[in-house]
């Protein structure tokens, strides 16, 4: 190879180089540097010569790959540079724009009392527990002491499903009640079989149904149950429980609770349980005026029977307060179907920050 030879190869690639772009920079780097590229060949054409000639050859080829070499990383580096400058162009954040507004959402008052529930009673030693939406009808009334003719039945407007032939109809719950079946038919096999078996603590929020539709009842609507049973549980510890929730949920330290003798098929002794309210003003705790606000009892001994536990060693109470209702109350809200019908106005209105969770120290 001639010094000429070199020197045209040089001249060629170096221009072709300094405008090349990203693409064919690489191109031209395999075509010159890689494995059958013109200045590798040349290299290995060292191999065949003489000694003298190899010398005086390999120091020209040597520079001509260094002057190669250098001009690929000098372009490459132009090349990036001008790449990095079109993304932070590209990508350019103005932080100086306002933030859009509105981006924040609510929380559904259901949801913000559903929260408060789990914060009151959380600290008393409650869990929280789920049940299936759809229920056997043992379950939503057998297990609870509603026989098939009681008249319980037809008070709660049940929703049955279509059943396989000659089997009773499932039925969309009516009340959260059968959750507390499914949690003592458990326990009895398992806790309550021990010697000294821890009790059973729940709340159990969620959804029922009921075919029924006017300003204050809606075919879906939300319950939420309590159930504790114990071998020392007395209606003592019913009240205190249900007179602590129900204060520290309406925020009203001294507010008073009535228990009103009642009936409920699974309880015995039941109760309503009203709170003194002005009927004229609305105001929760102040007036003469009661208001009823909860379903409870001592959970009854053939409900402790039907899942297996000994009433004579076991007994308990629970209760079941309509979440819609207590939410109305607390908030005002004086329509139920508002709740359901979506409006983004409404929410905004009656919506909670989820940054700001509920709890006994900032006062529910
Ligand atoms: N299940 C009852 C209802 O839906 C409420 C209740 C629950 C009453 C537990 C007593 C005990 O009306």
């Amino acid at each position: 190879m001639q010094s000429d030879d070199l020197k045209s190869l040089v001249e060629a690639a170096l221009p072709a180089i300094a405008a090349a772009d990203a693409a064919s920079l690489e191109e031209l780097r395999v075509s010159l540097l890689g494995k059958n590229g013109n200045v590798t060949m040349l290299l290995k054409s060292l191999g065949g010569m003489e000694p003298e000639a190899r010398k005086a050859a390999g120091a020209e080829i040597n520079l001509i790959k260094a002057q190669i070499t250098d001009a690929l990383s000098a372009r490459r580096a132009v090349l990036d540079a001008k790449a990095l400058e079109q993304k932070l162009a590209a990508e350019r954040i103005d932080v100086t724009q306002p933030p859009r507004p509105d981006s924040q959402g609510a929380l559904h008052p259901l949801s913000r009392t559903q929260e408060e529930l789990a914060a009151i009673f959380a600290p008393m030693g409650f869990t929280i527990k789920d049940g299936p939406d759809i229920e056997s009808d043992w379950h939503n009334f057998s297990a609870l002491n509603i026989p098939s003719h009681h008249p319980a039945r037809a008070m709660m407007d049940t929703f049955y499903l279509r059943a396989p032939e000659n089997a009773r109809p499932p039925v969309l719950r009516t009340h959260t009640s059968p959750v507390q079946i499914r949690t003592m038919l458990e326990w009895a096999k398992t806790e309550g079989l021990g010697a000294s078996p821890s009790p059973i603590r729940i709340v159990v929020p969620g959804r029922t149904f009921r075919a029924d539709h006017d300003a204050t009842h809606s075919p879906m609507f939300h319950q939420c149950e309590g159930l504790v049973i114990g071998q020392d549980i007395t209606l003592g510890h019913l009240k205190g429980c249900l007179i602590d929730f129900l204060r520290a949920f309406f925020g009203v330290p001294e507010l008073p609770v009535r228990f009103r003798a009642s009936y409920f098929p699974f309880t015995e002794p039941s109760m309503e349980v009203d709170i003194g309210w002005s009927k004229k003003t609305g105001e929760i705790g102040g007036g003469t005026d009661w208001l009823e606000i909860l379903g409870s009892g001592m959970v009854h001994p053939s409900v402790l029977a039907n899942c297996g536990i000994d009433p004579r060693r076991f007994q308990g109470f629970a209760f079941g307060v309509g979440l819609e209702r207590i939410t109305m109350l607390k908030h005002g809200i004086n329509d139920l179907r508002l709740f359901y019908e979506s409006d983004v106005r409404w929410l905004r209105h009656y919506g909670f920050s989820a940054l700001t969770p509920a709890s006994l120290h900032e006062g529910i």
